[in-house]
């Protein structure tokens, strides 16, 4: 029997969802609230009664507003985050809905369908090595540690040491080479995995932060033993990609395992316009990539893919007597990440990618990399504003005046509120970054942002 107070709560919600996201356009960017605000709003009172649905879904619609970031709206150029197309929220509220765990094809054949075929088209999309096996992760941080895990047991194995027998202490040292301006999630990664500062190898990059391929060469040369290389698709404040082609070479003439990180980046593989940029991409033994950046999934939606599917396996499976075994030959979606009840994320991925269809992601990606070209043309315009980057993906580094002149105007940008951009240091600078990676960001919006940033930056000038 239907419930019709639920299904009034439901197609509440419904309204409320199509209403919000119609509004989006002119919405206050940063949250009005500040984070010790909302833990004294959400303080749960546990003398009350249990509520009604409506009054329960409500209230807490009342107290997240004011905290909530306008991270789906145009123009939000805050880290590079997606904008969770509501085609894939549709997805994923059916995903909770029908409450599969994905943790195995017996229980759950749709859940793990969904990935298997999702899987499939990710690999064609990006054109990696197919067979390729493909976890579905809560984000590239777990999907790089994921597939750092297959690289560190199977550059050992190799080395004829088994971790799953004799665990790490007293295995051959492994010596990991990357560049020394890897996401700070690979290093968070290594650390997960038992890598200590001294086990790395960091190779000089160059002003667009992506390794300079004869410093990878030397340092190649001087290392001995298991080796793992990480290189990176797209970084984090130029949106530079490191050079595969060379950097796979090296790696294979060595025996090392080749893991590259492309959070955003490797979805320009899936383009005619930036694909060049990848070049080499598909000579790696393992990828990082995330749906819930450039597809556009809600979050949390990443995938880790290893091109020997047993040695991921091998890393990940989590055997157990009430489970489906390795013989019966079937993907199993727990043999591929650290997890073994968890959400069914290749519905929504399947739902974005047949959203979108290759022609739209294509299109969609080589749309958003022209917009950060008319970013960095109408910024370097002005006197005294300065792009740091070439920009040849999505992301853009720009520098007003000085480092203090640089923080005041990101503070102007967000306080003004027509759009939200946030800052870093990069390479002895302070930068505001802007990350082109929302879908219905337009030629008119980033007209506007750049309006505001200019305006901001002429009062801080002015007022110097
Ligand atoms: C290059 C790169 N690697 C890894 C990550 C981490 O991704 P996630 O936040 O999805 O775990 C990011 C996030 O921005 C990134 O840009």
């Amino acid at each position: 029997m239907v419930d019709a107070d639920l299904s009034k709560v439901l197609a509440d919600i419904a309204v409320y969802a199509a209403r919000r996201r119609a509004e989006d356009a002119e919405r206050r960017h940063a949250p009005s609230a500040t984070y010790p605000e909302q833990v004294e709003r959400f303080r749960i009172d546990l003398s009350q009664a249990g509520a009604a649905p409506d009054d329960v879904i409500r209230e807490l619609i009342a107290l997240a507003e004011p905290g909530l970031a306008a991270v789906t709206a145009p123009r939000f150029f805050g880290w590079v985050m997606g904008a969770s197309n509501m085609t894939g929220v549709a997805a994923d509220w059916l995903t909770s809905v029908w409450g599969q765990n994905a943790g195995n094809h017996l229980a759950t054949p749709s859940a793990a369908a969904a990935e298997e075929a999702s899987g499939n088209a990710l690999l064609e999309l990006m054109q990696l090595p197919r067979g390729s096996s493909v976890g579905f992760a809560t984000g590239a941080t777990m999907a790089s540690y994921t597939c750092l895990s297959a690289a560190r047991m199977e550059v050992l194995r190799r080395a004829g040491w088994d971790i799953e027998a004799d665990g790490m202490a007293g295995s051959p040292p492994i010596t990991v080479v990357l560049g020394e301006e890897a996401h700070s999630t690979i290093f968070a990664g290594l650390k997960y995995l038992g890598f200590g500062e001294r086990n790395l190898v960091k190779v000089a990059a160059d002003r667009n932060g992506a390794i300079i391929a004869r410093a990878f060469a030397e340092a190649m040369a001087r290392v001995s033993g298991p080796v793992i290389a990480i290189a990176q698709a797209g970084h984090i404040n130029s949106g530079s990609f490191d050079p595969f082609v060379e950097i796979a070479k090296v790696a294979q003439a060595k025996g090392a395992w080749l893991h590259i990180d492309g959070a955003f980046g490797l979805w320009a593989r899936a383009t005619k316009t930036h694909r060049h940029l990848g070049e080499g991409i598909e000579l790696a033994d393992s990828w990082s990539v995330d749906g819930h950046k450039w597809l556009q999934t809600p979050y949390d939606c990443a995938y880790a893919i290893v091109k020997d599917r047993e040695a991921h396996v091998r890393a990940m499976r989590i055997p157990a007597s009430y489970l489906p075994g390795a013989g019966d030959g079937m993907r199993n979606p727990s043999d591929a990440v650290p997890e073994l009840s968890r959400r069914a994320r290749g519905f929504s991925t399947w739902a974005m990618i047949r959203r979108l269809g290759a022609a739209g992601i294509a299109e969609m990606v080589s749309r958003h990399c022209a917009l950060a070209r008319r970013f960095a043309q109408q910024l370097s315009a002005e006197a005294g504003v300065e792009v740091l980057n070439d920009v040849a993906l999505n992301q853009v580094a720009v520098h007003f005046g000085s480092d203090a002149e640089t923080r005041a105007v990101i503070a102007k940008v967000q306080s003004d509120a027509v759009c939200f951009v946030g800052g870093a240091q990069w390479r002895g600078k302070a930068i505001m970054r802007i990350s082109v990676t929302n879908e219905n960001t337009t030629e008119a919006d980033v007209d506007r942002s750049v309006e505001a940033m200019l305006s901001a930056w002429r009062a801080v000038k002015g007022a110097n």
